[in-house]
């Protein structure tokens, strides 16, 4: 059959697609950006319909109501990383939260976690009948590979991207034309903490380097600083607006890169309808699957590799913990870890985890001497590169605890160095030097 018949036969309504979904069913919804806010708005509408139904989801964004105390008993959220609108699902109880890093979350579709719908959204299908997943390929284009059933949410909005994001029509069951523009994620602002931080980050990053940046302030403030160097490379997990903004200036060329050199290699775009604009149809961006992009052994093929990660503690042996708050989880592991582990695997790779020295308004240090009882380990202290606060930079690798908590004293904020040098005492039988 031509493809233009198989897609008009699949055309549909959300309502009709959404209907067709097994009550009980494993859900698994495109997640950032990429979220198709009709499709989860109808899952919402309708949810009489469904009895127990799970939702597999990593970064959510637009409103996340399936999550929503009223939903409970339809739904039942299991996420790979939690935001504003999903934490408190787990925290009360209604929801569930799996440990699992990023690259390795594909790899649980089709066999520990059987896929019986996959919710997306694409472009529309061009002329030889293929469609885009555009800005959010990640565990997306494994869930179509899996399910048992595919709606797509088609968006004129969506930019048609390069890379390994094209499925054909056929692989998809039923399509709901829905225009609207694609999520936008609000550029975070820079303050003089933020600033002080990117700069000393910048110190580590050098001429020919590829980057690595997670989301936030910080990994866009790190940008800031980086307007001098020359011949950057791009392999990350997520791109955001500050790194278009380098490549116009000609900073990023990716000329230098190992792995696929003169490309922007990412496996999800979040932010602007900038950063949109410039990925469409623009072969210097390609986006790739996250079990190849997030890979470990993958990174590590590219030379000279930093990556740049934010986190909630970190104790005075160098344990990060990137997220709970004690025993509250509050995001995810994401791909802290591959990153980390990649940026070790990387002839002269190094990661950093980049942080502010102080949290709740200043009143609390990150930098503490044993993590909040519950804080889960997300980089342990044997995988822990370089430590960044706004007072400077503690390269923990290869030192002793006592050097390692002398080196992460000195970068704590001058209110908390005294306590944190006291236990540092107690804990080492010995006085702390400056
Ligand atoms: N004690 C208590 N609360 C703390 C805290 C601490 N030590 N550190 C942070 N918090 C709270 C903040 O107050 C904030 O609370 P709020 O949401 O109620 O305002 C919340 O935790 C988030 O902290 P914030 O500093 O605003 O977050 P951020 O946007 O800089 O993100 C992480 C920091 C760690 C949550 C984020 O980087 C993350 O999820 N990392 C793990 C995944 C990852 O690295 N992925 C990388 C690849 S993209």
């Amino acid at each position: 059959m031509e493809w233009q018949n198989v897609y008009e036969k699949r055309k549909t309504n959300a309502g009709a697609a959404i209907r067709r979904i097994a009550p009980g069913g494993r859900i698994v919804l495109a997640h950032a950006a990429g979220v198709p806010i009709a499709l989860t708005d109808e899952l919402v509408r309708q949810k009489e319909h469904f009895k127990h139904a799970e939702i597999v989801q990593l970064v959510p964004m637009g409103n996340a109501r399936f999550a929503d105390a009223d939903m409970e008993g339809h739904f039942r959220l299991n996420a790979f990383f939690l935001g504003p609108y999903t934490k408190t699902a787990v925290k009360e109880g209604r929801g569930d939260f799996t440990p699992c890093c990023f690259h390795e979350i594909p790899g649980l579709f089709g066999g520990m976690l059987p896929v019986d719908a996959a919710l997306i959204q694409v472009s529309p299908p061009d002329r030889h009948g293929y469609v885009s997943l555009g800005i959010s390929v990640d565990y997306t284009l494994a869930a179509v590979k899996k399910a048992k059933y595919v709606i797509a949410q088609v968006n004129g909005s969506m930019p048609r991207t390069h890379g390994d994001t094209q499925l054909h029509v056929s692989e998809i069951d039923s399509f709901v034309e829905i225009n609207r523009p694609i999520l936008e994620l609000t550029p975070p602002v820079i303050g003089e903490t933020e600033q002080a931080i990117g700069e000393n980050c910048a110190k580590l990053i050098h001429d020919g380097d590829t980057l690595q940046l997670g989301i936030g302030a910080i990994p866009d403030a790190v940008l800031l600083f980086l307007k001098d160097k020359k011949d950057l490379g791009i392999h990350s997990e997520m791109v955001s607006d500050g790194v278009v903004e380098l490549i116009t200036r000609g900073v990023i060329t990716n000329a230098r890169k190992t792995l696929h050199p003169g490309k922007t290699v990412a496996t999800f775009l979040m932010g602007t309808k900038r950063l949109y604009d410039y990925a469409d149809d623009n072969p210097s961006i390609a986006l790739m699957p996250v079990e190849y992009v997030n890979d470990p052994y993958v990174i590590g093929q590219n030379d000279h590799l930093v990556s740049i990660n934010s986190c909630v503690q970190v104790d005075l042996t160098g344990q990060v913990a990137s997220e709970s708050v004690g025993l509250t989880q509050i995001s995810g592991i994401g791909g802290q870890l591959d990153f980390v582990r990649g940026a070790r695997l990387s002839r002269g790779g190094r990661s950093v985890i980049a942080i502010a020295s102080t949290a709740a308004k200043g009143k609390i240090s990150k930098i503490v001497s044993v993590l909040d009882e519950g804080a889960a380990v997300t980089t342990s202290r044997t995988d822990v590169d370089y430590i960044v606060t706004e007072y400077g930079i503690a390269h923990l690798r290869g030192k002793t605890l006592r050097d390692r908590a002398r080196a992460l004293i000195r970068i704590a904020h001058p209110k908390f160095r005294r306590t944190l040098a006291e236990e540092f005492e107690r804990r080492f039988c010995c006085r702390y030097d400056v």
